[in-house]
């Protein structure tokens, strides 16, 4: 196993299936940008390899599937089963949600207990605007069919002051009354947002956050495993709420994760733009892989940050939130 010297070790895998996106989010995709082709994607062999090696090399406890929108991939059908029966204690997958309605007897089926569903507003016209793609009764319905099945559906949703910020309360309202725990997500200084000053315009605190939602709920905060990226509260005989508060309260210093993109690199830090090729592993015997793979986790957890996230060109379309 490989620690260094905060004591970290990569406990959590993200894996993106695919950089293409149904979505094109103002966030994410600059204006004007929209779809990028997925170019040199590893298959749904090669993939479901490397994480069986990641796994075994670097000690994986946990796996989530991201994007792009997974749920976009031809890949998804045959590489879903195949991890789930690596036997981790969690997997779990982070979605837009507007494929939930195809796919939704394969995810329950799957034995998938936990899924992530992106959604920033319950107003269709700010859904358009934020998200411009998809629509948001499919989302809504999504999330419901999920539910329904009995996994756990968690909400993520991005506050920004010019778009959304007067859905903090809505949302949280809605995600109450159905048993969904809501996660804030600050704003997080990535990709095109680093160029102009749209990211000092829209970015939310959690103290602002915290304080839209005190005007109208009572909360306390709980403890939080070691390695959680979010700050939990809870509202008492209502439920519960998060913040990945990446600003407000920055978690590197026990981040466990570890990032593989659908193009066979893997990630250390979201604050680094460093990537590590893993294609040239798959020519090699196991043994081979898997001396070299423990060479490349070395070099991956060294490009985490010491204290804070300090933004990067990357963005999550690629690598995966
Ligand atoms: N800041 C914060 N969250 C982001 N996401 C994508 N880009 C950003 C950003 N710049 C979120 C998406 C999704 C999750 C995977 O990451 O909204 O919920």
């Amino acid at each position: 196993m490989i620690v260094d010297a905060h004591g970290r070790r990569f406990r959590n895998l993200r894996v993106s299936l695919t950089a293409a996106c149904n979505y094109a989010c103002t966030y994410c995709v600059p204006d004007g940008k929209r779809l990028q082709p997925a170019q040199h994607e590893l298959d749904g062999d090669e993939l479901a390899y490397m994480v069986e090696l990641i796994v075994d090399a670097a000690g994986i406890e946990k796996l989530r599937l991201t994007g792009g929108e997974p749920l976009l991939s031809p890949k998804f059908d045959e590489i879903l089963p195949r991890l789930m029966s690596l036997g981790l204690a969690d997997v779990s997958l982070t979605t837009n949600g507007q494929l939930i309605d195809r796919k939704a007897a394969a995810l329950i089926n799957s034995g998938l207990r936990r899924i992530n569903i992106s959604l920033d507003t319950l107003d269709p016209e700010r859904f358009t605007a934020i998200a411009r793609g998809g629509d948001l009764a499919t989302v809504l319905s999504g999330m419901e069919q999920m539910r329904a099945g009995g996994l756990k559906v968690k909400v993520n949703m991005v506050p920004m002051r010019r778009r959304n910020a007067d859905q903090i309360l809505p949302m949280l309202e809605y995600c109450l009354e159905r048993g969904m725990e809501l996660r804030y997500i600050e704003l997080m200084n990535m990709g095109h947002l680093r160029r102009g000053n749209e990211y000092l315009r829209d970015f939310i605190s959690m103290d602002e956050i915290l304080e839209a939602i005190g005007a109208r709920y009572e909360f306390t905060r709980t403890d939080a495993p070691y390695d959680s990226t979010a700050v939990r509260y809870e509202i008492p005989d209502q439920g519960f709420f998060g913040i990945i508060a990446n600003e407000s309260e920055p978690f590197c210093s026990s981040c466990t994760r570890l990032r593989l993109s659908s193009n066979g690199f893997l990630y250390g830090c979201l604050s680094n733009s460093a990537s590590h090729d893993v294609k040239p592993l798959l020519d090699l015997p196991r043994h081979q892989a898997m001396a070299r793979l423990q060479g490349l986790l070395v070099r991956a957890l060294h490009d985490k940050q010491d204290v804070s996230f300090k933004g990067e060109v990357t963005v999550m379309k690629f690598i995966g939130g």
